[in-house]
């Protein structure tokens, strides 16, 4: 089991306590916890854990499984030495349909909430009825006019996968704070809401599945889930040389889309997957760009597990052409120094829970 709790801060006055967030990730694979205090204007890590998912863990609509799942929780909370009941826990982006509706007049805030309840009932399949829609204003023009504009970022999540979360977490003595998308996390850990940071697009390798967003002074123009994720990079693997799962993983993790190992081999078998993923994400940026001419693409970030494979950043640099770095949602947190270099190894994994983490309301 893999667990790395760390309590480097004092948090046993009740007036810390009362300032700390937690950010819970519920992966597939892995349960990330964080747990963060604000001290002025600067966030310090106080606590953070990571624990395997029984499986199926999430995936799964049964009340024994969801039991299995919060036991983990608990056990990771603990673990972690996190005492606070409520948490903030993110939605998967496949499970949610995020929309950036940019063709809309200048309107009221009243106007507006009408306006999206009727454009969301084009892109969402299911009734509205059974969705929560939320929205974030991305631009607003000061008054009516020719030119005059409302670009909004819509959300809509279905009820039940939420309700799935608010049992788990029900299950577990815990209360969700806030329950919001994945991509908005991992985009307030890896970027925040700098006007002056270059545009941005956030690869997130998951799992089942690869999450995209295009990020621009701070905000969030276009996102896109595939399904697509390290679970077919490792099953390719099994499928070329007969591995068992396991050692499929572990090939995946020491070779990893490295040209000169093994003659080639791993490198051979993981590029078609990897060229899926990377073609998407040139999707991404085209859509992006043909939209917002003004603001190309300078930089890839890549997050999840998935971005720590040997060799996957030098690999996306070439395809992309573009400036592409690993994830580290730790750059704007406040840490001890002994922790930074066993921070790093993890780094790209804790994007989720870190922006759960910061997120302010
Ligand atoms: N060093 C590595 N090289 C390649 N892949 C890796 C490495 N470390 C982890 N992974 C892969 O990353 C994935 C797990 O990533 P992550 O922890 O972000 O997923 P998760 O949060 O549990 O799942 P999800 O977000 O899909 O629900 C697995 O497919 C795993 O094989
Ligand atoms: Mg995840």
């Amino acid at each position: 089991m893999y667990l790395l709790p760390i309590s480097p801060y004092d948090t046993g006055s009740a007036v810390i306590m009362a300032k700390i967030n937690v950010g819970l990730d519920i992966g597939f694979s892995s349960i990330k916890a964080v747990s963060l205090v604000k001290d002025k204007d600067k966030y310090k890590l106080v606590s953070l854990g990571s624990i395997p998912s029984p499986q199926p863990g999430i995936a799964s609509d049964m009340d024994e499984d969801l039991e299995a799942l919060a036991v983990t929780i608990k056990k990771l909370l603990t673990a972690a030495n996190i005492e606070q009941k409520e948490v903030v826990v993110a939605l998967p982006e496949s499970k949610v349909f995020t929309r950036v509706i940019d063709d809309l007049p200048y309107l009221t805030d009243a106007e507006l909430a009408s306006a999206i309840r009727y454009a969301a009932e084009e892109f969402i399949p299911m009734p509205l009825s059974d969705v929560n829609l939320n929205w974030q204003v991305l631009v607003r023009s000061e008054a009516r006019g020719k030119n005059a504009k409302t670009v909004v970022l819509v959300i809509a999540s279905p009820k039940n996968a939420a309700l799935k979360y608010i049992k788990t977490l029900d299950k577990a003595g815990l209360r969700a704070k806030v329950l919001e998308t994945e991509i908005l996390a991992v985009t307030r850990s890896l970027v925040g809401n700098d006007p002056f940071s270059p545009s941005t697009l956030i690869m997130q390798l998951g799992v089942t599945t690869t999450d995209f967003a295009a990020v621009s002074k701070g905000l969030i123009w276009l996102t896109r889930s595939i399904s697509t994720g390290g679970i077919a990079l490792t099953r390719s693997l099994v499928q070329r040389f007969n591995f068992e799962m396991n050692q499929a993983e572990q090939y995946k993790k020491i070779y990893g889309i490295v040209e000169d190992q093994l003659e080639g081999k791993v490198f051979e078998a993981l590029k078609p997957i990897i060229d899926i993923i990377a073609g998407e994400g040139r999707r991404v940026i085209q859509a992006f760009e043909t939209k917002y001419p003004l603001n190309p693409i300078k930089r890839v970030v890549v997050s999840g597990g998935g971005a720590k494979m040997p060799g996957l950043v030098v690999y996306l640099a070439n395809i992309f052409g573009l400036e592409v770095q690993e994830a580290d949602p730790w750059y704007s947190i406040e840490k001890e120094k002994d922790s930074v270099s066993k921070l790093a190894q993890e780094a790209s994994s804790y994007s989720v829970a870190v922006g759960l983490a910061l997120r302010e309301d």
